[in-house]
Order: structure tokens, then sequence, then C-alpha cells
């Protein structure tokens, strides 16, 4: 049940929007923090999931870095106030002048995925004279056990460096003047559920960390990256489950004296604080099916039409009376603009209000202007 069923304050607000349970995001935050605390790990909020700035300038407060991948992200980050040591530069593809614009603004890490991106931080920090701090992205070839469409550790993705191309980025590494080596870097996937393939990770963390101080590395940084999942189906199981998630770290990774564990979460931050509020336009009441047509599309949250993606759905308006299976879809000309198919609802009518639950994470940043949509708005709890 939505856990604000009070739903009188959303009848004169225009739909579709997304709103956002401060409060929520606050008790996620901190439950994350306190079961980092004891571990002394650092926790980088993911910008990727949502970069609101009002849930960044909650995250910033709580003490989290930030990881980005974007010049976009990294300025946005900045212009929050995020401390410039906690701020980190991933991605697969960074364009020099984004590479230019982060060295500029002397943030903590660039995380490298490849060898020749290697050779052109190096040249672009020379150029500045600067000495830019660099972990090395790793490809573990960890299978996270998550949608295809979002695993990233194996051999056969693109992200990171091989394991078989680590020589040749021990060599460029040493002869890179302008570059230093702080540590490693993985993220296997998201939204995974199934905590024992973070034990896997682990066991290979701890191996490319021996390989590398063999080669005569000291590493300061072990970053495992993000990934941990939510509970789409149940989203009033609202917060993580993170005492677990780094007890593992914490028992399966060797931590030398002197070095930082860095871990990059995103949705399991931000996920369940909030939820897509939108308008049923019209019901359409078919042979074979019935539609509930809302006025919240794959424009507004792409995931179900992306990934096939479940968000769990309720009719905010309606008690549980009798129900009816509904395909519920947006307004846009595709197919795939549906959230649910055959999904049981209380009998809906026309103005019915909807929320499209655990949509905090990878919605409203995904949004898009496909049909010269509207942008979507954002409305907090604490607000209204
Ligand atoms: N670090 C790196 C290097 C990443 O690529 C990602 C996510 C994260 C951290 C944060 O992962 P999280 O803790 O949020 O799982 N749009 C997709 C998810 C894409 C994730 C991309 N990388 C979705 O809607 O499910």
């Amino acid at each position: 049940m939505f856990a604000d069923k009070d739903i009188s304050k959303f009848n004169n607000i225009e739909t579709p929007f997304y709103y956002y349970d401060t409060e929520l995001l606050q008790k996620t935050l901190r439950t994350c923090a306190d079961a980092a605390a004891p571990f002394q790990f650092h926790v980088h909020y993911a910008l990727k999931a949502n970069f609101n700035s009002v849930l960044l300038e909650q995250i910033k407060t709580i003490g989290f870095g930030a990881d980005c991948v974007s010049a976009g992200e990294v300025r946005r980050a900045v212009e929050v106030g995020f401390d410039h040591k906690k701020i980190v530069f991933a991605g697969v593809g960074k364009s020099d002048k984004e590479i230019n614009e982060a060295l500029d603004l002397d943030i903590f890490c660039f995380n490298v995925e490849s060898i020749q991106e290697l050779e052109v931080l190096n040249e672009l920090a020379a150029a500045k004279g600067k000495i830019a701090q660099v972990a090395i992205r790793i490809n573990p070839n960890v299978d996270a056990h998550t949608h295809h469409n979002i695993t990233t550790g194996l051999d056969e993705n693109k992200f990171g460096i091989n394991s078989w191309d680590l020589p040749e980025c021990a060599d460029t590494l040493k002869a890179s003047k302008n570059l230093k080596f702080i540590g490693i870097h993985f993220h296997i996937g998201s939204q995974i559920t199934n905590l024992d393939v973070y034990k896997n990770l682990c066991v290979r963390v701890n191996e490319f960390s021996k390989w590398f101080e063999d080669k005569g590395f000291r590493i300061e940084v072990l970053n495992v990256g993000g990934g941990l999942g939510i509970d789409y189906y149940s989203p009033d199981n609202q917060i993580p489950d993170f005492d677990s998630y780094f007890k593992i770290f914490n028992e399966f990774l060797e931590v030398k004296a002197g070095q930082e564990v860095h871990f990059e979460l995103g949705r399991a931050l931000v996920g369940q604080s909030a939820s897509l509020i939108t308008r049923a336009l019209y019901i359409k009441n078919g042979k074979k099916k019935n539609f509930v047509i809302l006025d919240a599309g794959m424009t507004e949250l792409m995931r179900p039409a992306l990934y096939q993606a479940y968000h769990k759905i309720e009719n905010l308006t309606r008690g549980n009376e009798t129900t009816v299976k509904y395909d519920i879809v947006g307004p846009i000309c595709e197919s795939t603009d549906c959230f649910g198919k055959e999904v049981e609802q209380p009998e809906s009518f026309r103005g019915d209000i909807f929320a499209i639950r655990s949509a905090g994470a990878y919605g409203e940043v995904m949004a898009s202007k496909y049909n010269l949509r509207d942008a979507i708005r954002s409305v907090y709890s604490n607000e209204i």
C-alpha cells in the first residue's frame, strides 16, 4: 500500500509528476551511512541514478561523495557543494573536453577504462602541468546474475580493462609522469539482489589487488562499485539491507592498513523514495483486453519499455473493490509504452490517480522529450 494514502494533497497538482518522499530518502541515507561507518567504508553516490539537486543536497549533507559519468554530472556535484576531493569521474567514453573540465576542477580521481584513455589523460594533464589521480577499472568477469541489459562485469561487456591487458596497462602507468595511480575500480552490474555475487567480486578484487602490488604499485583505494538492488515487488520494503551488503565486503575483502574501500551506490539510495504520480485519462474496455490509459508514459518512466522492468502500480483513488485486469499504458505512439500487462487493479475510472512505485532511480533522469512532451515536474513531500 502506498505509504502516503492521503492523496487529497495531490488533487490540485497537475499530473504527471515525480513525488519524492524526502523523509524516506533521509532515513535510507542515514541507514546506509550508519551501516558503513563501523567499517570506515566510503560511500559515493552514483549521480546517474538521479541528479535532482534537491536529492543531491540531502546526499551531500550526509557526507557521501559523488560518482559522476559526465562533465555535466561533475559540474552538478560541484554546484551542489560536494567536496572536490570526494568527486570521482568514471565512464567508458570521456571526451577531451570533459577530461579538461574535470582536471580544472581538481576532482579526486578518474576511473579509467582503457589504455588509450590513460594516454590521453596523461597528455591532457601534462598540458595543464597537473597530476591526475587514477583508478583502473578492471573487468573482473564476474556474473552479476541480473538483467542482461544492466550487467557490466563480463568479458563481453565494453566496460573496464580486461585482465589480459593489465601488463600493458601497468607499463603505461609507469611511463605516465602526469598520472598518479591510486587504486582499482570494479562495477559488475546493477539491481543485484543475490548478495553472494559480491563474495565472488571480493575474491577477484583480492586477486587483482595482489597482482598490482606484486608489480610494485601501492593501492590506496579499492573501489567496488555499486549495484545493490531494491525490492520492486514490495516497495513498502523501503530500505535495502545495507548491513548485510557491507558485512560481505568486511568479511571477504582483504584490506591492508592505509587502504580505503569505496562504494558507488545509486539505486539503493534513492530508488524507493519516489513514485510517478499519474492520472487515468481514459478507460477502454475491449473484448479481449481492458486498458487504463495514463497521462504518463515511457517518456516519463522508460524502464518498463526499455528493460521490461517491473514497477508496482497502485490506483490510489479506489479501495480494494472489484478487481479488473488491465493493461496499464501511456499516451505515446509506441506499443512498448506499457507499464504493465494484465495487472489486477480495482475497477478504475477516468481521473483516478495512480502511483507507479520505486521510481526514484533511473526514472526522472531517463525521461525524454519524445513526442515533444512537456518536461516532467517534481513535487517533494516536505513541500505539500
Ligand atoms: N558505478 C558504475 C560504474 C555504474 O556504471 C553504475 C550504474 C553505478 C555505479 C550505480 O549502480 P547502481 O548502484 O545504481 O546499481 N538504467 C538502468 C541502470 C543502469 C546502471 C548503470 N550503471 C536501470 O534503470 O535499471
